[in-house]
């Protein structure tokens, strides 16, 4: 049993890690260990920002988005000398296992450490929801109903001078946010990375969704579609889609939200794992959430690669929009 372990959160913050580091931090106290909090990610653990953390540190911010502790990236931390930089502050501590929670880039740099012969285990947290190891990460639903919010509002507006609006969601290279968005949307269109589509052919169905009678007309666009959303608008603006055009980005505001009852408990039932395996001996792995139940992949399975998206999905997103 490891008696000192610590949390840190890396990459893009999302809603629910600070759940997920209260209940890293509760579950290590609760199995007799003393928790460490790393601020500001692996530039913290660089700079040997590394504290103990106790039960009412964490109070108070299970409602809380973004993070408690920080993140921040670190060039230092790629190379080698950087992460062995990065165990000699954790291992000044006393320390002996690491939870790292985060999205794909934190994984790697995890599963680095771990290889280095560190014990890490990962939490699956990004809004992106491209992790491997999860059918959903931590902060993807609250974004999506951030995201959601926007768009109903934008069709309200829209259906008052018949316009169309393309909606640009976030998701890095994924089109999962931009997909589930659209679908629960009510999208005449939806954008994504992995289905590239030409411009025509989206002018084409804004056309027919206006003939149809429609008054109103949303394409939600993942910030990764090719080709992107600046240039969409150009092109619908050129041609005839019947609609007034109208652009509209929601960026950050998607990932600063207050978490949702869903990603809380998942936060805190992933997190609450992480910790209990770590402290009892498991490495090298993420703990998400697989067909509804707590899960393990290695890093193997993990870091490099990416979540497709479920292209019968987007078959009834099509459907949806006649
Ligand atoms: O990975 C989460 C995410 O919000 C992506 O959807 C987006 O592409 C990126 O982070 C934005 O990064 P930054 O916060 O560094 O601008």
């Amino acid at each position: 049993m490891l008696k000192k372990i610590a949390v840190l959160t890396s990459g893009g913050d999302a809603p629910g890690m600070n759940a997920a580091i209260r209940a890293v931090t509760r579950m290590g106290i609760h199995l007799d260990c003393e928790v460490y909090g790393v601020r500001d990610g692996y530039d913290g653990l660089m700079k040997n920002k590394i504290a103990p953390l106790g039960l009412r540190d964490v109070g108070g911010v299970i409602h809380v988005g973004g993070t408690m502790l920080g993140s921040a990236r670190s060039k230092e931390f790629m190379t080698i000398e950087g992460r062995q930089h990065a165990l000699e502050n954790l291992r000044s501590h006393g320390v002996e296992g690491l939870v790292v929670i985060g999205g794909n880039g934190s994984q790697t740099g995890a599963s680095e450490l771990n290889e280095m012969g560190f014990p890490t285990i990962g939490v699956a947290s990004t809004i992106d929801n491209d992790l491997i190891g999860s059918d959903i990460t931590i902060g993807v639903d609250t974004a999506l109903n951030i995201a959601l919010e926007a768009i109903d509002r934008l069709k309200v507006t829209a259906s008052s001078h018949r316009r169309a609006f393309l909606v640009e969601v976030m998701g890095r290279n994924c089109g999962y946010l931009a997909l589930m968005a659209g679908i629960a949307g009510g999208a005449e269109a939806i954008l994504v990375p992995e289905i590239p589509q030409e411009p025509a052919i989206l002018v084409d169905r804004l056309h027919e969704s206006y003939k149809r009678g429609k008054t109103n007309g949303i394409v939600v666009v993942a910030e990764g579609a090719k080709p992107n959303i600046e240039t969409l608008i150009k092109f619908c603006q050129e041609h005839d889609t019947g609609f007034e055009m109208r652009a509209t980005t929601l960026g950050h505001i998607q990932r600063g939200g207050a978490p949702g009852a869903f990603d809380r408990n998942l936060a805190t039932r992933l997190g609450a794992n992480a910790a209990e395996r770590l402290i009892h001996g498991e490495r090298g792995c993420v703990v998400g959430l697989i067909k509804s139940t707590l899960a393990t992949t290695p890093y193997a399975e993990v870091v490099g690669r990416t979540k497709g998206i479920d292209p019968d999905l987007f078959r009834l997103a099509e459907v949806m929009a006649l």
